[in-house]
């Protein structure tokens, strides 16, 4: 699966911008600041309905306009296929799968799989909890739309129960039954969850280890590890939480707590880990999610490397590039403020079939390919 063209209107500092892209490696090479993230941002609302960015849509709109649209051509498995994002201000976004509605979102997400790696995602490693829950959550919602369903409902059961806790607090009053009806939902949908994450575990970690194993030569052993919130049944924690809960006004127990540790020998990689290891860390995290969603999916996702180059050296970089241009991987996407550093990768590996474009302007300009 690949996307051939992808046409921008309003979107951030775009105005009008149609481009052709080629299957495997494509380029895109750039000043800071003159749009090549916003560029992968826009295929990123094609697979995922928003901006990677987490910001609404309003932001993405072309400063001084009131509306943005997105559409992708693309070819899977020989057939051609097109979506299309379409904001305007005040009213609910649109998307469209081969010029139809989706009615909801989520019957479009895992249509187009797609992996972005990009300098946020540092944060899986430094942030707390939810960064590497979500991220979890994120490729098992890609690959398992029961798993999204659930999770989905969870979410929505403990806003809910969150709500009630303080609305008791605030009434003085307590009704023991009223609580069991979120606490079931809770479980219902939170012993899927935990089933789900850690059968992910189980075929994540292998895949984990060989890319790790793979950036750094077999140098050192990164280690991750699903961590629950608590033993035991479901049911069992939440009860044990209850006086917590009417304390703190808010779920102390559950899935929602559950976290990953991640370790470099026997240290954790967020405080002991140098830059260049937490950034190893992290694109061995991400090369996973990419071959556990092919496996799981059946098809490759659509690769966006943005700077990812900053800090490696050049046989590092080469390698890389030679690894995603290979056939394990599928079309990919990547940044770079370096022309030099680019072409000198293509003429290191040039059996790999690339498209450099440089970005200025609002517009693409194809240099070689
Ligand atoms: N809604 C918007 N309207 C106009 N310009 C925008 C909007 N959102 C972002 N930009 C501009 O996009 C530029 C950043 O683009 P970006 O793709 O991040 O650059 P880079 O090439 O460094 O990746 C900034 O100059 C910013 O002002
Ligand atoms: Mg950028």
């Amino acid at each position: 699966m690949h996307l051939t063209n992808l046409k921008l209107s309003n979107f951030k500092s775009y105005g009008d911008l149609d481009a052709d892209f080629c299957p495997k490696v494509n380029c895109l090479v750039g000043n800071n600041g003159v749009g090549k993230t916003n560029l992968l941002d826009a295929m990123y609302y094609l697979s995922f309905c928003k901006s990677s960015r987490g910001s609404g849509d309003v932001p993405n709109m072309r400063r001084g306009e009131d509306f943005f649209a997105i559409h992708g051509r693309y070819e899977t498995g020989g057939v051609e296929a097109s979506a299309s994002c379409v904001c305007r201000k005040g009213q609910p976004k649109q998307m469209k799968w081969n010029g139809r509605v989706c009615k909801t979102l989520g019957e479009h997400i895992g249509r187009l799989p797609l992996v972005m790696v990009s300098p946020l995602d540092q944060g899986l490693i430094t942030e707390g909890s939810e960064a590497r829950r979500k991220f979890v959550d994120g490729v098992l919602s890609q690959t398992d739309r029961v798993y999204l369903d659930h999770l989905l409902q969870y979410s929505r059961a403990l806003e809910q129960r969150n709500k009630l806790l303080k609305l008791f607090w605030e009434a003085g009053s307590w009704d023991e039954s009223q609580m069991g009806v979120w606490d079931e939902q809770l479980v219902r949908h939170g012993e899927v969850l935990r089933s789900g994450r850690e059968s992910f575990f189980t075929d994540f970690v292998p895949l984990f280890d060989d890319y790790y194993g793979w950036i750094t030569d077999g140098g050192e052993r990164g280690e991750i590890r699903y961590v629950k919130d608590g033993e035991g049944p479901l049911a069992e924690q939440l009860a044990a939480a209850r006086r917590r809960d009417r304390q703190a006004l808010f779920t102390t127990a559950g899935p929602h707590r559950d976290d990953v540790e991640l370790m470099v020998g026997d240290m954790a990689v967020r405080r002991y880990g140098s830059q260049g290891q937490q950034k190893t860390f992290v694109l061995a995290l991400k090369l996973a999610q990419f071959e556990y969603i092919y496996r799981h999916g059946g098809v490759k996702p659509i690769l966006l490397l943005d700077d990812v180059f900053d800090k490696l050296d050049m046989v590092r970089v080469t390698q890389l590039v030679e690894l995603v241009g290979s056939d394990r991987f599928g079309q990919v996407f990547l940044t770079d403020t370096q022309p030099g550093r680019v072409e000198g990768v293509f003429e290191a590996i040039p059996q790999v079939e690339h498209l450099i474009c440089t970005v200025e302007n609002g517009s693409l300009t194809k240099m070689e390919s």
